[in-house]
């Protein structure tokens, strides 16, 4: 079959190029794709919020599965307008995507469904906001209501930075739309994870745990970013966890979902934090995660385009996913500036030498082509991604690929990683 991935990020390249190890799979298209993602599928010149053009795009190439990266397409209905169409899609509808594009729709099916999450107080004013976080004290968390790119999100140390965000959201409109309604909300305190699980609207399958790198420098300091790095699997998840984790946050979700009408078929991407009390939800988001999805896929034996399609059919109670032993880690490394202003257009050199390694990835997240050249051209540039029959090797693998490879302004966090080694060291 032919199959169009839409999306042109670091996510996208690690989904084509597991796509493209199918043998089900003729032909893979990407709209807009990258160089990375070029040498696995044709890229196609189309955006992601450009409807009507993959729709015809679609019909045109004789496409029997699109599969939907980023969350924005999701949750303006792209998938709907495919369903409507009798065109296979992998993702949720719009109404579905709503646990993304929501926060408080997210926490109030959260406290329908006695899902742990972190208290909170939802406002559509910002004196209201402002008095309830001088109640509640520091540290407390500002999140606008709607999608913002991962920028939405304030952990405040203290109660001016707090009523700054809000200021911000609800009062200068920095976020727009998105900012008119916020959650102010417990910080909750622990080690940090994410679960995917594939969902067809009945049946949930978990894939491999994960944990994000969001702080932009060594030690977790620094402003948030879309993710500075990965690995899998997680062991702050225990298989104890793993299960609790199954049993009061994700099937709760889908289920919950399904009995208002929103059933969810697509990949369903908990943010946990494991704390004191046990796992308790960040945030729902409606796609697979980035730069998760980089170090889960390389760890999946099994062809995932099955399972892609039963997700749509409803046929995933007849499946189960095999695991590689052993880690993935992915370093991100990024642009001279990221997560503030940076310029684009800088050579980069080097990738051909890190993936002769064995095990050794390097995924394209923002990269284009400039007269013959690879140069940067976005925050997050590539994920550094490699195998190892531990934690361990796989970061010295990852790391050693990094050297390798170079950029004007290029930077990157040294310790991807370090918090698996760490616990598992502790529990050895
Ligand atoms: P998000 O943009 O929703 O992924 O949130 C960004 C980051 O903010 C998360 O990865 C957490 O590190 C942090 N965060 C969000 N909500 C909370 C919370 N309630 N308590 C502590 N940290 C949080
Ligand atoms: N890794 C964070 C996200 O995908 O939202």
């Amino acid at each position: 079959m032919n199959v169009l991935v839409v999306g042109g990020g670091g996510r996208e390249h690690a989904l084509v190029w597991k796509i493209a190890q199918s043998p089900l799979v003729e032909k893979i298209y990407c709209a807009p794709g990258n160089p990375g993602i070029a040498a696995h599928a044709e890229c196609v010149d189309i955006g992601v919020m450009s409807f009507h053009a993959l729709l015809e795009f679609v019909r045109e190439h004789d496409i029997a599965l699109t599969v939907v990266g980023p969350e924005d397409p999701l949750a303006a209905g792209l998938v709907d307008r495919f369903e409507k169409a009798g065109l296979r899609a992998f993702g949720p509808n719009a109404k579905a995507a709503r646990l993304e594009a929501s926060k408080a729709f997210a926490k109030e099916l959260m406290a329908r469904n006695q899902i742990p999450t972190a208290a909170y107080g939802e406002f559509t004013d910002a004196e209201a906001a402002i008095d309830y976080v001088r109640t509640q004290g520091a540290p407390i968390v500002v999140k606008v209501d709607g999608l913002a790119a991962g920028k939405g999100v304030t952990v405040a140390r203290e109660v001016d930075a707090a009523v700054a965000a809000i200021k911000d959201a609800m009062v200068d409109g920095v976020f727009g739309q998105a900012g008119d309604k916020i959650i102010v909300e417990e910080c909750l305190q622990g080690e940090e994870a994410s679960i995917f699980a594939f969902s067809d609207g009945k049946t949930i399958l978990p894939l491999a745990s994960s944990q994000d790198h969001k702080p932009v420098f060594d030690g977790d300091v620094g402003p948030n970013t879309g993710g500075m790095g990965a690995y899998s699997p997680a062991p702050v998840v225990s298989a104890e966890l793993f299960e609790e984790i199954e049993s009061t946050i994700l099937r709760p979700c889908v289920e919950g979902l399904a009995s208002e009408g929103r059933p969810y078929r697509g990949l369903l991407y908990a943010g946990l934090m494991i704390t004191g009390s046990g796992p308790k939800v960040i945030e729902f988001n409606c796609r697979f995660g980035d730069p998760e999805t980089q170090v889960v896929l390389p760890r999946m034996k099994s062809d995932i385009v099955p399972y892609l399609m039963a997700c749509i059919d409803g046929r995933l109670d007849e499946m189960d996913v095999e695991w590689e032993d052993g880690a993935c880690v992915s370093v991100v490394m990024a642009s001279g500036g990221y997560p503030g202003a940076y310029e684009r257009g800088k050579v980069i050199t080097g990738i051909e030498a890190a993936e002769r390694a064995s095990g050794v990835q390097v995924f394209h997240a923002g990269t284009k082509t400039l007269d013959g050249a690879l140069v940067t051209n976005g925050g997050r540039v590539l994920g550094v991604t490699a195998k190892g029959d531990s934690i361990e090797s796989a970061i010295e693998k990852a790391y050693s690929a990094v050297t390798k490879i170079a950029f004007e302004g290029a930077h990157y966090r040294n310790d991807i990683g370090q918090k698996a080694l760490r616990r598992l060291q502790a529990h050895s």
